[in-house]
């Protein structure tokens, strides 16, 4: 009898651990994300050196870093004389000429809507894009690097003695 309740109760703690291990949280960062045109952060951020905020121009002023605009790809690539770099970033507009061009990049990182983060303080309190983000500017394709939850916001904010009440991140 006894026996049989351990091993009931072995089973059930076995099938809740990998019930939570498997079930899915939809907000996590994807690491198989596929983009229209395989923009490479290598090559732009890493090889060229362009820094971060000259595409991501939000980051510092506002919650979101947004990726740029089209007229920002056609600043370098509209006079870059290289072939190679030149055809897959323009084949979408000259392919439609005349309608108004627009990226659709798929996201890498997304919050559940319960969940209140902005980039401007962490820019502003001197944290690194990569402290998050990762070696971005070692990838062809973004692929997150830290599992983003709650602990991993939770560690930093305990360690730089940022707020951790409830309400700093949950509406
Ligand atoms: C030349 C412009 C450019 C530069 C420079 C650049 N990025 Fe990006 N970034 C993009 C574009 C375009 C996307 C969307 C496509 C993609 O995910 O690769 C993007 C996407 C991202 C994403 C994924 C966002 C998401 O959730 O989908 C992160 C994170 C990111 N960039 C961080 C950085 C960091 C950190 C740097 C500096 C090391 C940087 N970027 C430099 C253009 C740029
Ligand atoms: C500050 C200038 C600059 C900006 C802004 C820029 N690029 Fe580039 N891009 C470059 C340079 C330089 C190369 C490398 C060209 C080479 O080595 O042949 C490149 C290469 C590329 C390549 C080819 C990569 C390969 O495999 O050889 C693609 C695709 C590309 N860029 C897309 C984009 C897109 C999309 C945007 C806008 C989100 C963008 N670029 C914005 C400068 C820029
Ligand atoms: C404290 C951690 C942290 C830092 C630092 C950080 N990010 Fe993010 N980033 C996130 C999170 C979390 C998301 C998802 C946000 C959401 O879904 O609301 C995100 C989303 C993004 C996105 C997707 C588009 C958007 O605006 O939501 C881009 C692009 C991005 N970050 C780029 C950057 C760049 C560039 C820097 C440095 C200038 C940076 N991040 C610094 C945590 C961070
Ligand atoms: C690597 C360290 C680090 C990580 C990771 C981090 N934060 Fe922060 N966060 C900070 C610092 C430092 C501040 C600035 C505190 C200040 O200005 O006093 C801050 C500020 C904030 C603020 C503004 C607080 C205010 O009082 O206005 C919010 C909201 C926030 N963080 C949410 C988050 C969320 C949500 C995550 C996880 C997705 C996260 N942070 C991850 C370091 C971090
Ligand atoms: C520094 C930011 C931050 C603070 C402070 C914070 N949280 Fe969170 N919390 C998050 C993030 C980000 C998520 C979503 C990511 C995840 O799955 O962990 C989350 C998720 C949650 C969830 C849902 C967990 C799940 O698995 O679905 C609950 C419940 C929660 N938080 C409660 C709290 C309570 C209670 C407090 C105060 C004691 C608190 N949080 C403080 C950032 C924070």
């Amino acid at each position: 009898m006894r026996r049989t309740i351990i091993a009931i109760a072995v089973v059930l703690v076995v099938g809740a651990v990998g019930t939570a291990a498997v079930s899915q949280k939809p907000w996590l960062p994807r690491p198989d994300v596929v983009q229209p045109i395989p923009f490479s952060h290598r090559i732009h951020a890493g090889l060229h050196h362009i820094p971060c905020q000259y595409c991501h121009e939000y980051a510092r002023r506002s919650p979101t870093s947004g990726v740029p605009p089209v007229q920002r790809c056609i600043g370098c690539h509209g006079t870059l004389a290289q072939k190679g770099a030149l055809t897959p970033v323009t084949r979408p507009w000259t392919d439609h000429k005349g309608a108004p061009l627009e990226i659709r990049w798929n996201r890498v990182y997304t919050l559940p809507d319960f969940v209140r983060f902005a980039h401007f303080p962490h820019i502003h309190a001197g944290i690194a894009c990569q402290s998050c983000h990762g070696p971005v500017e070692t990838m062809d394709r973004v692929v997150p690097v830290y599992e983003i939850n709650m602990g991993f916001c939770l560690n930093c904010h305990a360690q730089k003695r940022a707020s951790t009440d409830c309400v700093t991140c949950h509406y």
